[in-house]
């Protein structure tokens, strides 16, 4: 058929079209059908069914950043802050090591009073007592920074764009710069971490032709992970009127990108699992191949409200490790426990 050519034309490309990427983007009715499949016979060629689990941490909430819709924001002073010490990340580290899961990623909000010492030897404590790859998700620092993290062991960093659109950037992020997270993200790829990135998708004032050049942004950056997720009002926040994003439009952006980019580890975001309902496992059938176990303990996991209604917010540290086996058998996969590193050739 038509639909199915233009899903041929897409995926052999190295540069697509960009009004083929939103002739997919606007598929209904039965094309919906046939791009989620298309996108999820590409992560079985590409990355077979082992679902890879990524621990998280999340070991502050302290931030310096006012991001219109993220609860994390500094404006929010009714949010109580934490920041657990380096036993209590280690404690939390090694139980998800002792789950049999093999990357950890430490994340925090962009917290500028963050001693970068401190956190180095975090990262060396946990590379010598573990086998584990250590991801970063902390945001934008300077150079010297990222490389010193580098030097004491961190593996991989995420630093989501958030949106492409530079216009739409501005007026979410009042105090920040997009020219400088693009280099931030330049950066990292050279001081040689496995990079990752992602969207919002839903953000109040997006278009199509935003999430448009989100996924050929993607592609051209050719990170090794992409993360997207639907936009969650915080009542909290700015954006806490606005209505959250729509499921079939991330579904559609997260199979796209696959579709392009088809070589990059895509999570089932926990923000895909936050909406009313649970929606993983449908992003699991439409290109993502990651899921995302929360290792931070209790009460600290609660303080964590970057948006409402969180998936796991009041289970225990490690109630989803086998939630994950769980949903892993419920669409015939499995769980997958290597390290899951880059897939792009390296030289
Ligand atoms: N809705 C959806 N995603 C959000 N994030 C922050 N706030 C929200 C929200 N209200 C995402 C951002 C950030 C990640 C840690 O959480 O993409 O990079
Ligand atoms: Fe966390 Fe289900 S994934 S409890």
């Amino acid at each position: 058929s038509k639909f199915e050519s233009l899903l041929d034309r897409v995926a052999g490309s190295d540069a697509p079209d960009m009004a083929d990427i939103l002739a997919l983007l606007n598929a209904s009715g039965a094309q919906t059908q046939a791009l989620y499949r298309r996108a999820d016979d590409i992560r079985r060629a590409r990355m077979g069914d082992g679902i890879l689990l990524r621990a998280i941490v999340e070991f502050s909430s302290r931030c310096s950043r006012d991001c219109a819709y993220c609860g994390l924001r500094k404006a929010h002073r009714q949010l109580k802050r934490y920041r657990m010490n380096t036993a209590e990340i280690l404690a939390s580290v090694l139980e998800a090591a002792s789950s049999g899961i093999k990357t950890v990623v430490l994340q925090s909000g962009e917290d500028d009073t963050l001693d970068p010492f401190w956190l180095a030897d975090v990262i060396r404590a946990i590379k010598s007592g573990t086998q584990m790859a250590v991801t970063l998700s902390v945001g934008e620092k300077p150079q010297e920074v990222y490389a010193l993290w580098r030097g004491a062991g961190a593996d991989r960093y995420l630093l989501k764009i958030e949106t492409t659109n530079p216009s739409l950037y501005r007026r979410l992020h009042p105090d920040m710069d997009f020219d400088r997270r693009l280099e931030c993200l330049r950066v990292l790829r050279e001081l040689g971490y496995q990079t990752g990135s992602g969207s919002i998708v839903g953000l109040p004032g997006q278009t199509a032709e935003d999430l448009t050049q989100d996924i050929l942004f993607f592609k051209r950056c050719d990170f090794d992970m992409i993360g997207i997720g639907p936009f969650i009002a915080h009542p909290d926040t700015p954006l806490g009127l606005e209505g959250d994003g729509d499921i079939q439009a991330v579904l559609k952006v997260l199979a796209v990108t696959r579709i392009v980019v088809n070589n990059a580890h895509m999570p089932a975001t926990t923000a895909v699992g936050s909406l009313e309902e649970d929606h993983r496992l449908a992003a699991l059938k439409s290109g993502a191949n990651v899921l995302m176990p929360n290792f931070t303990p209790q009460p600290y996991r609660q303080a964590y409200e970057i948006y409402p209604h969180k998936r796991c917010l009041t289970e225990t540290s490690g109630a989803c490790v086998p939630c994950m086996e769980t949903m892993a058998s419920a669409i015939g996969r499995c769980v997958n426990y290597s390290r899951g590193d880059s897939l792009k050739i390296k030289v």
